[in-house]
């Protein structure tokens, strides 16, 4: 058994592989990890401790009160130089309050409610567009030809990037999210791509943080350009690019995880689905059902923290140092919490933890849910059918979603 540390995430593949029984890299675990996670709760209920020492929980309200309590968090986890200036800087979904607070505070204003409000019109541009798009062509792949542009294209929006480089600003995306995950190093090829993408971030952002465009609307930066050169600091100028990787990577695979996984269960629980042939206009009819999709398929199935002191979770006592993961999957499906949790209800009102909770409460939600919404009510008036019955799931633990997701439109879908 490797040694089991925040900061060295492959150990988290191997120390779930281990208490689940599977190798989760296998088509088996990518394709239903709940089948296996199910299974380890039923042994062990929903605390389990591993033979190191680390605790993995499967329960809603284990899970919630780890994500809500301040003696959990990130203690030293690791800064890394990723910007050139020599100064380390750490993303704030892996630093604790105060100085997390400090951190998220400096962009909070562009995901604010008015904020996200704001950006309404536009996403629906950029979803109409794409779905006439789709209707030419009738036979699309949902992730390449709807999710990514339409996640690239509001990331983008959201930064304050200016216009034009759409595709090369996904397949840098793409690089950097691909590049947090340990699985990937192993190909030197695509090492070389990840390592030029992230040179490429780094110059790119370095360069427009000390030149902010114009801004076209309370940007992150823009924002985060004028808190730096009021410090005149390059360690606000390195967490300034920090930032900007992290929501990159914490922003757009996740959600094109939501708009797939999303479409392909619906379409593949075609009695369930059927609310939505008759709520296909209403907007609350498609906002519960992307709650229920966010709780049965939820794209980040896991977090990590450690015990900042001694602490009980559970009722079980949990030593400072332990490590922590939570199985948020596992906690969407806790049958104390969700009457037959396995069955997918898209009237249900989910109560999941697909965005967290606490203090790192997923700062892109409402960005998220909307994009979501938007794209899977016009893509279901085009009375989509699967054209590849077998789909395939990343490998990535941290962040799931189907590969590719084949679909025909039948009807147009803006008339
Ligand atoms: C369906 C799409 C998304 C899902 C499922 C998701 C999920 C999550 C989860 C589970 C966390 C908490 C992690 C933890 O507590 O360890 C989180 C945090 C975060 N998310 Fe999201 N996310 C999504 C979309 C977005 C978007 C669109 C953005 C921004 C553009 C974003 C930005 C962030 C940030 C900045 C954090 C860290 C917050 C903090 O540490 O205070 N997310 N997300």
């Amino acid at each position: 058994m490797q040694s089991t540390r925040v900061g060295n995430p492959v150990s988290w593949y191997d120390l779930i592989a281990e208490q689940v029984d599977c190798d989760t890299s296998s088509e088996a675990y990518r394709a239903d990890p709940n089948r296996f996670t199910e299974a380890l709760r039923e042994r062990s209920g929903p605390v389990h401790r591993t033979p190191s020492g680390v605790l993995l929980l499967l329960g809603h309200a284990e899970c919630a009160e780890v994500l809500r309590d301040p003696r959990f968090g990130h203690g030293a986890a690791t800064a890394r130089d990723i910007t050139g200036y020599g100064v380390p800087a750490r993303s704030f979904l892996l630093t604790d309050p105060p100085e997390h607070d400090r951190q998220r505070g400096t962009v909070s204003g562009a995901f604010t409610a008015r904020a996200t409000a704001r950006l309404t019109p536009s996403v629906e541009g950029y979803v109409r567009d794409l779905v006439e798009a789709a209707w030419q062509r009738r036979e699309v792949d949902v992730v390449a030809d709807l999710a990514r542009p339409l996640a690239a294209s509001v990331l983008r929006d959201v930064l304050g990037l200016p216009p034009g480089g759409e595709d090369h600003f996904g397949d840098m995306a793409e690089l950097l999210v691909r590049g947090m995950d340990p699985r990937e190093s192993g190909d030197p090829a695509v090492r070389d791509r990840i390592a030029g993408a992230r040179t490429d971030f780094v110059r790119t952002f370095s360069r427009l943080l000390r030149r902010p465009p114009e801004d076209r609307g309370p940007s992150v930066i823009g924002g985060l350009a004028r808190a730096a050169a009021r410090q005149d600091d390059p360690v606000r100028l390195s967490e300034a690019v920090a930032t900007c990787g992290q929501l990159i990577a914490a922003g757009y695979e996740t959600t094109v995880g939501l708009i797939a996984n999303g479409l392909h269960t619906l379409l593949t629980h075609p009695e369930e689905s059927r609310v939505l042939d008759a709520g296909r206009d209403d907007a609350d009819v498609i906002a519960t059902a992307v709650e229920e999709l966010l709780r049965y398929e939820p794209p980040v199935p896991i977090a990590v923290r450690t015990a900042l002191t001694d602490a009980r979770v559970g009722g079980t006592a949990v030593p400072a140092g332990t490590i922590i993961t939570l199985l948020l999957n596992a906690a969407n499906r806790d049958p104390l919490v969700h009457a037959r949790p396995h069955r997918l209800d898209l009237r249900r009102g989910a109560r999941h933890l697909a965005f967290g909770l606490g203090s790192h409460f997923c700062l892109g939600a409402p960005l998220a849910r909307l994009e979501a919404q938007l794209m899977l009510r016009a893509l279901w008036r085009g009375r989509p059918e699967l054209a590849e019955e077998h789909v395939t799931y990343t490998v990535g633990l941290v962040a799931r979603r189907v590969e590719r997701l084949r679909v025909r439109l039948t009807r147009c879908p803006t008339s």
